[in-house]
Order: C-alpha cells, then structure tokens, then sequence
C-alpha cells in the first residue's frame, strides 16, 4: 500500500464497502498526539478524535505499550474466565459510578456504544418488566435495532421499522413534555446530559432533576448516555456529575479505550436485574480493550487530565465567544469543557470541507454546527491554530 494516495484509497473503500459511510476526500494513515497525516504525506489537526475516540490523542505512548504488552501476553479471554486486565478496570469502573453517585454499582463489558444502550434497554426491561420507553427529539443512541428505535432522525430509523417499541419522544429540555410521557408502562428514560450529535445542546440543571424525580416516582430507570459526554470530555468524569444528580444507570464507549474499541454499562445495584446467561458478548471485556482502557484511566489521572479539560475548555470558550463577536454568521457557541458546538446561521459543511483545506479536521452535528471533540490533552499551541483557521474561513 506504499503507493496508496488518498483517491486510491478512498476509491479501494468505495468498492467494497457497503456504501453506508460518505467519505471526506482524505485518508488518514498514521496519528500521533493531535496530529494526524493523510496518505499523501498532509498533516492535520485532528479535532475530530475520531468522533471522540482519542481523547489521549492519537496513539499515546501509555495506551499502545499497554495494547501492544497485553496482545503478547493473551488477547482472547471470554467472560467465562475471569481476567486481570477485566477486574481491574470493572473495579475502576464501579469506584467512579460509587464516587459519582454514593451508590454500589456494577458493571457489563461490550464493544461499542450501540452494545451499551442495547445493554441499558435489556436492563430496563428485566428490572420493571415493563416494555415502553421515554426518548428525547434530536437523540441519538445508535444504530442497532433496539438503540436505533431510542434514536431521533426519521432518516435513520424509517426503512428498518417495526423496531424496538412502543418509544414515546419528548422534547428536550421541556419538563412537561417528560412528565406527560412517563407512565407506570415505562421501563427507562434515556437521556443525554448534552446532546451530541442532535447540535451540541446541553440539558439544564432544572430538567434532569425533574427528570430524576419523575423517573423515580414512576419507578422506572434513568438512564444517563454518556458515550459521547463522559470518560472527561467535559471535565468531569461523568457529565452527570456537573449536577448532582445519579441516574440508575449510564453508557460509555467512545474515549473510554483511548482509541480500543470498548462500551460499558454501569448502573446501580438495585437495578442489576439480569439472570445468568441472559446478556452477554463473545468479544465483551476482552483484555486487549481492557488493557488499553486502563492505560487510558492510569493516564488520565497522571497527567490530571479532568482539572486540564475544565481550565482548558473556559480558556477555549471565551476564544471562541470572542471569535463570534467578529464573526456574524455565528449563532451560538455551545457545549462544556472540550465538547464544543459553534451553530452557524448557515449550513456547516462548505466551512469543515475549508478548514480541512486548511489543516483542520472537524465535525457537523446537525446542518449547522460545527462541532468540536479534539483530544483532551491537545496542547494551547494547537487550539491557537485551529482557532486561527476557523477565523480564516468563516466570514465576518
Ligand atoms: C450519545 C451517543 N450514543 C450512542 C452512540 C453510538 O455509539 P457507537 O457508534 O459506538 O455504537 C453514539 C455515537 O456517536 C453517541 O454519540
């Protein structure tokens, strides 16, 4: 593949690939920190992390020495064998849900966000034995079946229906449309704490303990989905912490592997409803993953990464409130810590295809906004020069 340039690349994809993934005209081939370099040498900022992946950047020394130990010391281990690299970070796990919510947790090992909802929507049903769930408009959970019914956009959901069902939506952010939702049918309300790819919104302080309050006196679950929100993106480990409200329950996946594929479910004991054999996944909990998500953790605390996202993210907040004084065509700048969200007046893409040009790899949400994910310990120099690209392509 020495050869490869970024067309022959992306055309090899096109081939053979299903057709699902509209490609953005690079490919990248090597990263390192928040650097990546497509495969004609070009080297870019990479504020994408990969949708929120690297959130230690892009191969951090840690996490690949840990990868590559634990693929010479065993890779394959299912759950019916207990495992070092898996108890530990179970217990890592299940000490952050008791810090964060003063409650004993526990905790079920997948691969990916979608596996963590599927997860949430099993255990939701096991422990009420109800079957109807609560969702909000513009969320997203996923794309199999079960997280696809939970998942907002009409487009994605339309031509795979019957899905999981009946889901009641409700707007964001409105508390009576949550409380006439809510029923003695309803086994779980998903929420996001802020709304990743429904435009960066972030839900109020008042509308999750109405949310808490309403979940507990219809005694269903509230389950928090924090696959693109938490493991630090917003300088808290879980974004629910900001308020002081426990949800029953919450996702991860995302950053959680620095860069391994991992999902995780945590949720509070008295929940923890599952009979033996009734969940479960062959590639779940398996050391590789594991190894790479410990890494990422012992990382995140050496270099105290959550104090660095909270000081870093005010500092790059009044940037780019400052950069919309200048810039009308900026709506509004959203978000918290390193989980940004800029809403254009107009559509967003001629304005990622432009800093892409320019160097700067970032992402829609929406048809407006452009949103932000760079990795969490990016350095002040990098944040200067994606802020100086995006004040060069936006028009005043
Ligand atoms: C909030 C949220 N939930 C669920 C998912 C699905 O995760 P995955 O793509 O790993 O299945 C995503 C992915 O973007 C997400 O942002």
């Amino acid at each position: 593949m020495s050869e490869s340039t970024n067309a022959s690349l992306i055309a090899s994809e096109m081939a053979h690939e299903m057709g699902v993934y509209p490609k953005r005209g690079i490919a990248l081939v090597r990263g390192a920190g928040s650097q990546v370099w497509d495969a004609e040498g070009k080297q870019y900022l990479d504020f994408t992390s990969g949708i929120g992946i690297a959130i230690l950047g892009h191969n951090h020394p840690q996490v690949a020495d840990a990868i590559a130990q634990q693929a010479h010391t065993l890779m394959a281990c299912n759950e019916s064998f207990a495992n070092d690299q898996r108890a530990r970070l179970e217990e890592r796990l299940t000490t952050l849900w008791r810090a964060a919510t003063s409650a004993p947790g526990k905790v079920f090992l997948c691969n990916s966000g979608t596996e963590a909802i599927e997860a949430a929507i099993k255990l939701a049903r096991a422990k009420t034995g109800r079957k109807n769930f609560v969702a909000a408009m513009n969320a997203f959970h996923g794309r199999s079946s079960g997280s696809l019914s939970l998942t907002f956009k009409p487009k994605y959901r339309e031509r795979f229906e019957p899905l999981l069902g009946p889901v009641t939506r409700v707007r964001y952010n409105d508390i009576e449309s949550l409380r006439a939702a809510v029923n003695s049918d309803t086994a779980a309300v998903f929420l996001e704490v802020i709304q990743g790819e429904g435009g960066i919104r972030p839900a109020t302080a008042e509308y999750l303990q109405a949310a808490r309050d309403i979940c507990t006196q219809a005694g269903c679950l509230l389950v928090f989905d924090g696959i693109q929100t938490d493991v630090g993106r917003t300088g808290k480990f879980f974004a629910f912490e900001h308020f002081g409200i426990s949800p029953d329950a919450v996702t991860l996946a995302k950053g959680l592997g620095g860069g391994a594929p991992i999902g995780a479910l945590i949720a509070s004991e008295s929940v923890c409803a599952f009979k033996p054999l009734e969940h479960g996944s062959t590639f779940g909990g398996n050391p590789l993953a594991c190894a790479g998500a410990n890494a990422t953790l012992d990382a995140m605390e050496k270099e105290n990464l959550l104090a660095h996202v909270r000081s870093e993210g005010e500092w790059l907040f009044s940037r780019l409130r400052e950069l919309a004084s200048r810039h009308s065509c900026i709506a509004e700048v959203r978000g918290k810590g390193l989980m940004v969200g800029v809403e254009l007046k107009m559509e967003s893409k001629a304005f990622l295809q432009a800093a892409q040009l320019r160097g700067l790899l970032v992402l829609a949400s929406g048809e407006t906004v452009i949103r932000l994910l760079p990795p969490l310990n990016t350095p002040r120099a990098d944040f200067e020069r994606a802020l100086q690209i995006l004040d060069e392509v936006l028009p005043a």
